[in-house]
């Protein structure tokens, strides 16, 4: 075969083959094929689109380019979540150890964070002596004997996808429907999860801004994971503003304790109780949808969750009674308000600048080698919605030091308030299933 061959049938628009596929993603992994090549023929689909089949190859191909973890010894379907990325989003830390809670097993694979969203593992490493690397065998030991793990991703996942991933960054590739989709669902079917439930954030602060846009990504991924053999289903939900209250490592692990606990900001426990309730059901522990929230919302009041969090928390070496004792997180220095400038309805938190404003006090990276604070972060006392009097707090920050004039601006910048009374966002927008 000749790559160039294989670029100018993509540039005409038609279909590549399974074996063109293969051969190209093996040939770039192993560096046989040249960044220029690899990159035209990124172009060349941006501009020309792969079909359900193709996308599906593509997939396939980069799951296989490296490890691919073999689950098959965790006993029951295991389920996986996985969301597009969203500022405050802490539901994993609370939705794996809810659905633990109702049998189903949960193996989860979770990245750091960089830039201005953050990353599960960072986040979970807020909890004293916790800690995430294990190797797959370990992994599957405290699977079958918890129902729960959290791991860090292992160096080998993906290989292909890392590489054309990078090259995408710098091509102007990024955004294509089937580049994206065949990228997110090569890591998760390297993983080895049999059920995926994909949470699809849409709104200002989303990779995908435009509800059309989620919609038609959320669809790509739902087919290619149906057309592999992977029980799949989306749902669209709200980034128009951070989700929850919490925005920092330390900070959103105490929101995600509190959901479990049956308390928790409205938005964050409702899309735990969705999201958990599609993997349980499609664990198969329960008969309907409607049925597996009852479950779920029986062992958070039965307090089963919360025993369930802290055996997961001993297992992984961590302190478990932060749950009890808020004094034994990392703590901020100061506690900074940020008030009003003006009287009126919050209609917008850019969620983008709320997440740039947690950076900034040190909860997020900038580049790879930035160390983070686990304390820092901000609480949101105001969202979309409320009605704020000239200088009633709008956020707290949690710095680790007091002059953040900065961030207060960032802060600031992000909320607009307006004199019109003004509806609080969607939280969910659509599902979509496997047709
Ligand atoms: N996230 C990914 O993992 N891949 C993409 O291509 C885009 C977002």
């Amino acid at each position: 075969m000749r790559m160039v061959d294989i670029i100018e049938k993509k540039r005409d628009g038609q279909a590549l083959t399974q074996a063109e596929i293969k051969w190209f993603v093996e040939g770039y992994t192993k560096g046989e094929i040249p960044d220029y090549q690899a990159s035209a023929l990124a172009m060349a689909i941006y501009f020309q689109d792969m079909n359900q089949t193709e996308r599906a190859e593509l997939t396939m191909s980069m799951a296989e380019s490296g490890d691919m973890i073999d689950l098959s010894s965790i006993h029951g379907i295991k389920a996986d979540k996985h969301s597009t990325g969203g500022v405050g989003d802490k539901t994993t830390i609370a939705l794996a150890p809810l659905v633990a809670a109702v049998d189903v097993p949960v193996a989860k694979m979770s990245g750091r964070g960089l830039g201005h969203t953050g990353g599960t593992i960072d986040k979970l490493e807020a909890i004293p002596g916790f800690s995430s690397e294990m190797d797959t065998s370990k992994f599957i030991k405290l699977v079958n004997e918890n129902k729960i793990a959290v791991a860090g991703q292992t160096g080998n996942l993906t290989p292909a996808d890392k590489k054309l991933y990078s090259l995408r960054d710098v091509t102007g590739t990024v955004n294509s429907t089937a580049l994206i989709a065949s990228s997110i669902m090569s890591k998760k079917i390297a993983s080895g999860a049999d059920a995926i439930v994909l949470d699809v954030k849409t709104g200002s602060g989303a990779f995908m801004k435009s509800l059309e846009d989620s919609v038609e990504l959320a669809n790509a991924m739902v087919e290619i994971g149906t057309k592999v053999g992977r029980k799949t289903m989306a749902v669209i939900s709200d980034m128009n503003q951070p989700l929850g209250k919490a925005v920092g490592n330390a900070l959103e692990i105490k929101e995600a304790v509190d959901v479990l606990k049956g308390k928790g900001p409205e938005d964050v426990r409702e899309l735990c109780l969705v999201l958990g309730s599609h993997m349980v059901y499609l664990a198969k522990k329960a008969e309907s949808v409607a049925a597996a929230r009852q479950k779920l919302e029986q062992v958070i009041a039965s307090g089963e969750a919360i025993h369930v969090l802290k055996m997961f928390i001993r297992a992984q070496g961590g302190n478990d009674a932060i749950v009890d004792d808020e004094t034994l997180y990392p703590q901020a220095n100061y506690h900074i308000a940020v008030k009003a400038e003006t009287e009126g309805f919050v209609k917008e938190i850019t969620a983008d600048k709320i997440g740039v404003a947690a950076m900034q006090l040190g909860a997020g990276r900038a580049t790879k080698e930035d160390e983070i604070d686990l304390a820092v972060g901000l609480i949101l006392e105001k969202k979309i919605g409320d009605y704020v009097e000239k200088g009633d707090t709008l956020v707290t920050l949690h710095a680790s030091k007091s002059d953040v004039k900065e961030v207060e601006k960032i802060v600031l910048d992000s909320y607009t308030i307006v004199y019109e009374e003004t509806e609080k966002p969607t939280l969910i927008y659509k599902e979509i299933h496997a047709e």
